[in-house]
């Protein structure tokens, strides 16, 4: 891994679309100095229906328009990407996927040692989280399901729990969990967060929801915090987001989502 030594240069952090905002928005509550840019690869989500080859192509393109930016470390927003293309974000140093990070904190808070794991198919075929939590106790039983019709549920602003659609829909995904008597959820795709209340009011309260935005943005936190390269605390964050498709569409439900008053620019451009 390799890290530029320049405190105050932005972090970059990618993703398919809007789900690596949940990535954005930790990061930005827990380092409030850190400016971060963005790319939203909005003209070609969803990633988790794609091949490998596909996957691997897409990411390489978002790293490389990343690092023309000059950033000082990239961040991997995106369950599918972190699980399909793992490979390639170690060759170009992206500093961390969120795949890690989410594994090992389902691990630390399950009790009973029964994990599920959702995410995109591309990322529940790949069993790329079974693979980390083995690595990190064998012992865990693990349960793994897709839900494609989340990240179009989230890409259309149709999330909210009082929802008959959505909570029918997340119902019918997660309903097998309980017979398996899990008590961890690892939400493995960064878009998930954002139906996180609908996912709770079907699985009940006593069922911990890893966060994978979340986990992921205390990971950075603490990396950068130990290489010495957090911002200074003087420095004023800046927010900069780039879309590869409609900047409206993006702006509407990025603004519903992150209930920011926080100035960012945003920006369509294209990164093949
Ligand atoms: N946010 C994504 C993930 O974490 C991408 C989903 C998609 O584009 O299919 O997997």
């Amino acid at each position: 891994m390799i890290l530029l030594k320049k405190n105050n240069l932005p972090i970059g952090v990618f993703d398919s679309g809007l789900g690596g905002l949940t990535v954005v928005c930790e990061l930005s509550r827990i380092l409030p100095n850190e400016s971060i840019i963005y790319f939203g690869d909005t003209g070609r989500v969803p990633y988790g229906v794609r091949s490998k080859e596909t996957i691997i192509r897409y990411s390489s393109q978002d790293i490389s328009f990343l690092k023309s930016l000059n950033v000082k470390t990239i961040v991997a927003a995106c369950g599918t990407v972190s699980s399909v293309a793992a490979q390639t974000l170690d060759d170009l140093d992206v500093l961390t996927g969120v795949v890690r990070p989410t594994a090992l904190a389902a691990s630390r808070l399950t009790k009973n040692g029964k994990i599920g794991v959702i995410g995109t198919k591309a990322t529940i075929k790949s069993r790329a989280y079974s693979r980390q939590l083995k690595i990190i106790d064998e012992k865990l039983s693990i349960f793994e399901k897709s839900c494609p019709l989340f990240v179009p549920l989230v890409e259309n602003g149709v999330t909210s729990p009082e929802d008959p659609v959505v909570l029918e829909i997340v119902r019918r995904y997660l309903i097998d969990f309980k017979k398996h008597g899990i008590d961890t959820l690892i939400l493995g795709c960064t878009h998930y967060p954002i139906l996180k209340d609908a996912i709770s009011k079907i699985m009940g309260k006593n069922i911990n929801l890893i966060d994978s935005g979340r986990e992921t943005a205390l990971f950075v936190a603490n990396t950068l915090e130990k290489s010495s390269l957090l911002a200074n605390d003087s420095s004023k964050a800046k927010y900069s987001f780039f879309v590869s498709d409609e900047i409206e569409s993006f702006k509407f439900e990025a603004d519903k989502f992150l209930k920011w008053n926080v100035p960012y620019s945003l920006e369509k451009v294209n990164v093949q």
